[in-house]
């Protein structure tokens, strides 16, 4: 029995990917071998990408990679390929035809990796593209909306129930109390206007968590106070850790509960000087403070690498107090929930896009006459820290599949032609 799908007529061979050769070499493009589909994948045409901090950690500190090191963990564009069925991705695999626009976040692979005109991965790493958004928006959701749900669910501990079931509405008094309880807490999000943030602020509202506390520039506060935070904080204001204290006893000392402090924070941004030091002031016993890794000691800039740490605790050692929790995030980590493996992006991300519940980044597109081009002036914005409240998005392959690849997409009319193409 054959274990991957023949290429099929027309696509070629090879194809150019994006990688980086050194850290803070220029980026170079390298013509990789186009993969046939095994069991369980399927074969994209890669038309949109976006990019994210993480391309900058890589390229710029050489984190967690090995170079030559092919770059991307997004993309958007049509299936042209699908592998042999597989039993353990059937239902991703199932959703899927010859011709489909699909996105999604993939990592691990070379193969996977967004920043190369083909991809072949497997199909539970692939959202089907809902009618109500564009390729353009799907590309700015993937990659920080699974980060969320997996932060909230893993490192926060967050119920999050997936399908909402009756018995959340049927729950009887005491449950609804303990629950009531549970979305009355403080939960603080600080680096709100980030591409995190701002999925962060929506799954929370959808969860029904009212008390959200988001921390950004001044700027962005009445689009975040829209996406579900109670209240917006400055962080370029003086004493910003403190307005937010003064907020939080004032209400508990309005209310029945005398509790003030914030059980729950999210730092978007793990930015040693700019996140981690105000947290350890707001941070109190129990308080569980997800961390979005690397944190930054050092930012990159045009004449000097940057430095990261990857373990938490080894950064403002003592400064933290006792019975703080620490959790560093890392979202590659999220497969190894067999049940967040395979329906977070097949299933989950796109319902929350069709129902409205989540609405993609804001998009700057990043202009370039190449790939390599768009990919190069996308990672000095990223340097340049010049991206604020939007996704850096841009074009892969300029043509589309259907334009390259007519004859690939006659048969979507016609199932018996899909039989001999796959
Ligand atoms: N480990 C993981 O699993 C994981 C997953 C996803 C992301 N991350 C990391 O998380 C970080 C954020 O990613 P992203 O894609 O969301 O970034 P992003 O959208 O590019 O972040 C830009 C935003 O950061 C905000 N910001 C910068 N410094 C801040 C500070 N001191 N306080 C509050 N806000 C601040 C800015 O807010 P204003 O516009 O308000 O100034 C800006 O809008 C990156 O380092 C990324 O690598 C890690």
């Amino acid at each position: 029995m054959a274990t991957t799908t023949p290429l099929p007529p027309g696509i070629p061979p090879t194809h150019p990917a994006v990688v980086i050769t050194a850290p803070r070499a220029p980026l170079a493009i390298l013509h990789r071998p186009t993969e046939p589909p095994g069991p369980g994948e399927a074969l994209v045409h890669v038309e949109w990408t976006s990019s994210t901090p993480l391309d900058l950690h890589q390229a710029d500190g050489g984190l967690l990679i090995d170079p030559p090191h092919v770059a991307g963990s997004s993309f958007g564009g049509t299936v042209v390929a699908l592998g042999p069925a597989d039993a353990s991705t059937a239902a991703a695999y199932r959703k899927l035809s010859v011709g489909d626009q699909v996105f999604g976040m993939a990592w691990e692979q070379p193969r996977e990796r967004g920043f190369q005109t083909f991809i072949t991965a497997p199909t539970y790493l692939m959202s089907k593209l809902p009618e109500n958004i564009t390729m353009q928006e799907a590309v700015t959701v993937s990659t920080n909306l699974v980060t969320v749900l997996h932060t909230l669910t893993k490192d926060l501990e967050l119920e999050m129930r997936w399908p909402l079931s009756s018995s959340d509405t049927n729950a009887n008094e005491e449950d609804k109390g303990d629950k009531d309880k549970e979305k009355k807490q403080w939960i603080l999000v600080w680096g709100a206007a980030s591409s995190v943030g701002q999925y962060a602020l929506q799954v929370l509202k959808y969860g029904g968590y009212r008390n959200v506390i988001a921390v950004a520039s001044k700027r962005h506060h009445q689009e975040l106070l829209a996406l579900g935070a109670a209240v917006c904080f400055d962080y370029g204001q003086e004493g910003v850790t403190d307005l937010i204290r003064n907020h939080v006893a004032a209400a508990a000392a309005s209310s029945s509960d005398d509790d003030a402090t914030i059980p729950l924070v999210l730092d978007c941004i793990g930015d040693l000087e700019g996140t981690l030091r105000p947290l350890t002031r707001l941070a109190e016993k129990g308080t569980k403070v997800a961390i979005m890794l690397p944190v930054i000691i050092k930012h990159a800039t045009e004449d000097e690498p940057p430095e990261y740490e990857i373990d938490v605790t080894k950064v403002l050692k003592g400064e933290w107090k006792d019975g703080v929790v620490l959790r560093g995030v890392r979202t590659h980590f999220y497969t190894h929930d067999e049940f967040m493996k395979y329906h977070c992006q097949p299933d989950i991300v796109p319902a929350l896009l069709e129902q409205g519940v989540v609405k993609p980044n804001k998009q700057r597109i990043v202009e370039g006459a190449t790939l390599l081009e768009r990919a190069t002036n996308a990672l000095r914005i990223l340097r340049n820290r010049a991206q604020s409240g939007e996704k850096l998005v841009w074009r892969v392959d300029e043509k589309s599949a259907q334009e390259l690849f007519p004859d690939l997409f006659v048969s979507k009319a016609d199932p018996t032609k899909v039989e001999t193409i796959i």
